[in-house]
Formats: C-alpha cells, sequence, structure tokens
C-alpha cells in the first residue's frame, strides 16, 4: 500500500467531471490496490472521506470511514448516482484534504439515498443521514468538479483552522 499524495484547491483536476469506472476492471488486482491506498491515503491525513480526484485520479470513486459517535461504516462508493435526497436540511461545518487548515459552514438535505457499485462491484443501495450523508454528498461533489467552498451560501463563514480552534471548535468539524 502507499500513501498518495493530495491535490490541493487550484490543481485543475479538482475542477473536471470524473469519468465512470469501467465495471470489468473492479476486481483487477490493481484497481483493488488502489482502493487500499485510497484508504491509506485518508487515513494517514486524518479525513474520513476521500475521492479518486483528490489523488489526482479523475474516477468515480470514493471512499469513506469515521469511527466514533457520529461513525460512518467503512464504505466504497464506484459510479455512485443520489437517487433521492430527504426535505430536511442540517448546516454542517465542513473541511477538505484539498483545502489546508480551512474550515466553512455548508446546508445540505441531512439525508440521501445512493446507488453504487462496492469494491466487489456489486450494487448496494445505500440509505445515509446525518454525517453519513454529509460526507457522501461532499465526496460525491468532488467528483462532478465541485468543492464545499461552492457551497457555501455565503462565505462569512470560511474560518482558518486556528481561529476555528479558538471559536467555533465546539460546534465540531468534519474534514471530508
Ligand atoms: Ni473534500
Amino acid at each position: 500500500m502507499a500513501i498518495l499524495p493530495i491535490a490541493k484547491v487550484g490543481n485543475p483536476i479538482l475542477r473536471q467531471l470524473s469519468k465512470p469506472v469501467d465495471p470489468d476492471v473492479i476486481g483487477s488486482r490493481k484497481f483493488q490496490e488502489f482502493l487500499d491506498d485510497m484508504f491509506e491515503t485518508m487515513f494517514h491525513f486524518e479525513g474520513i472521506g476521500l475521492a479518486a480526484p483528490q489523488v489526482a485520479r479523475s474516477e468515480q470513486v470514493v471512499v469513506m470511514e469515521c469511527q466514533g459517535t457520529d461513525a460512518i461504516p467503512r464504505t466504497v462508493l464506484i459510479n455512485p448516482k443520489i437517487i433521492f435526497y430527504g426535505p430536511i436540511k442540517c448546516e454542517m461545518w465542513e473541511g477538505c484534504l484539498s483545502i489546508d487548515n480551512m474550515r466553512g459552514k455548508v446546508v445540505r438535505p441531512s439525508m440521501v439515498r445512493v446507488q453504487a457499485l462496492d469494491r466487489k462491484g456489486v450494487l448496494q443501495d445505500i440509505e445515509a443521514n446525518g454525517l453519513y450523508a454529509v460526507c457522501i454528498q461532499h465526496e460525491m461533489d468532488h467528483l462532478l468538479g465541485k468543492l464545499f467552498i461552492d457551497r457555501m451560501a455565503d462565505l462569512s463563514t470560511l474560518t482558518q483552522l486556528e481561529e476555528f480552534d479558538a471559536y467555533w471548535r465546539e460546534e465540531s468539524a468534519t474534514v471530508i
């Protein structure tokens, strides 16, 4: 396994539309190793989600996992599609491994239903709430060339990490 370098905001690959993965390659050793590398990279940089464009690969692949109170199960989404957005919205602090040391508040639907292939190439249907739902939307935005700063209603809550720690930490952030 390997820790992959993270593409940072300004890198054009973060603004491209990702291509679907050919389902026939999912079972290949090379692709499975890429998934393992994505998890290792995400854990190394202490994120809870990572999309393939963030490691300079413009393909529709997302990995996620978070332990603790707001747990997110270990998840691989390949060629994901959101098929339902819940009617209730939630506002959460978001951060991104591609935007160093920044946080900002984003409003998103608090529930989504997503269909995607898993790492065995099997179609899965996931209903997600709360942090899990927000993380899915944040990561899938990366596949569309969108970043959380694009989703902020305004930039007034954009906050550097030091100031976040000083003033806003108790509201809890999500680095995704
Ligand atoms: Ni991100």
